[in-house]
């Protein structure tokens, strides 16, 4: 099979694509012919080799497809199933990939849409239970208007959470469609937090990692009341949590996003799509921040 990979880090031009033996799907996974992967920022950092020191690297933990494989013992899905989900071998970018954890696509969703929701819906189901919030809270989200910071701002809002996010002003509008009180980041954040929030809020979120942990938890009223998912040296630096995937991933929302799609209280990010042949330029774009939306790779 067809497969984006790296063999050493730099820039675009260090992405090929290789041939790589067929994989098969271990007990409770599936395979799947993949109609569409999503590309996230940290693939940009894995290249750079600012992540995994090994080389050669694969890409990709999110996929959608056409199940063609069964692992021994599963039940719940069968050949020819369109599903959608997380791969732990991080080679999802490719013709072929096993889904450790996935759920059938929403009938209301093409498979490039359904790539754009596993990582992103996680992550932000996964931080803000962390942050320990239920109905009623204040919640601030910085980067608000992204992959991540739109999904917690839409689970937040299902959750029966005030949200409060920071965007540039050009989104400001996207974010009031999802339901957010939209303030500007940078200089007088905190000030402008503090009008339409008073008291603070409840808890904070930092998808941007721009930081601003300090502000957070001045705003929050400690850094037990934050989570960052993209500060890894503030995090420890001002003791905040850095919640990552290996600490417990929150899959039952790949569950749940179907039924929030259809119901329409849930809203899928714009789409832009590549050929898998094509990923060194869906990097050169989605680094420069010229993605007409989020980035998915479609294998020939
Ligand atoms: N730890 C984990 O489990 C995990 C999992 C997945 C991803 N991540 C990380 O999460 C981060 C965000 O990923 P993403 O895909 O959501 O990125 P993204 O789609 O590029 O979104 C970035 C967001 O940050 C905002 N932003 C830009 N500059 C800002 C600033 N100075 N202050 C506040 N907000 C600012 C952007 O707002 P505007 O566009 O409106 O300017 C946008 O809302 C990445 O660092 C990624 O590596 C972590």
């Amino acid at each position: 099979m067809k497969a984006a990979r790296f063999s050493r880090f730099g820039g675009p031009e260090v992405l090929e694509i290789v041939d790589l033996p067929d994989p098969h799907p271990g007990p409770g996974e599936v395979r799947i012919a993949v109609r569409a992967a999503g590309v996230n920022a940290s693939d940009w950092k894995k290249r750079q080799g600012l992540m995994d020191p090994e080389l050669p690297q694969t890409l990709g933990y999110e996929a959608a497809g056409v199940v063609d494989e069964l692992g021994e013992g599963v039940t719940d899905v069968a050949l020819g199933d369109r599903v959608f989900g997380s791969t732990s071998s991080g080679a999802a970018q490719a013709e072929l990939t096993c889904l450790s954890f996935y759920a059938p696509v929403p009938e209301s969703l093409g498979l490039a849409e359904a790539a754009t929701l596993p990582a992103a819906v996680e992550t932000a189901a996964r931080s803000l239970d962390q942050l320990g919030v239920a109905a009623g809270a204040t919640v601030l989200v910085n980067g608000a208007s992204g992959n991540i910071g739109s999904a917690a701002v839409q689970l937040a809002v299902v959750r029966g959470m005030r949200v409060i996010g920071t965007a540039g002003p050009a989104n400001h509008d996207y974010l009031r469609t999802l339901g957010a009180e939209p303030v500007a980041y940078g200089e007088g954040m905190v000030e402008r937090v503090r009008a339409l929030a008073p008291d603070g809020v409840d808890a904070a979120l930092d998808v941007a990692g721009s930081g601003v942990l300090p502000e957070l938890i001045g705003l929050a009223g400690g850094a037990e009341h934050v989570v960052t998912v993209a500060d890894f040296r503030g995090a420890q630096e001002h003791g905040v949590r850095f919640s990552r995937g290996d600490s417990g991933r929150a899959l039952y929302v790949l569950g749940e996003i179907g039924e929030l799609v259809g119901s329409g209280r849930f809203c899928v990010p714009a789409v832009q799509t590549f050929p898998l042949a094509d990923v060194a330029e869906a990097h050169r774009v989605g680094e420069a921040g010229e993605a007409g939306g989020k980035i998915v790779l479609v294998p020939a």
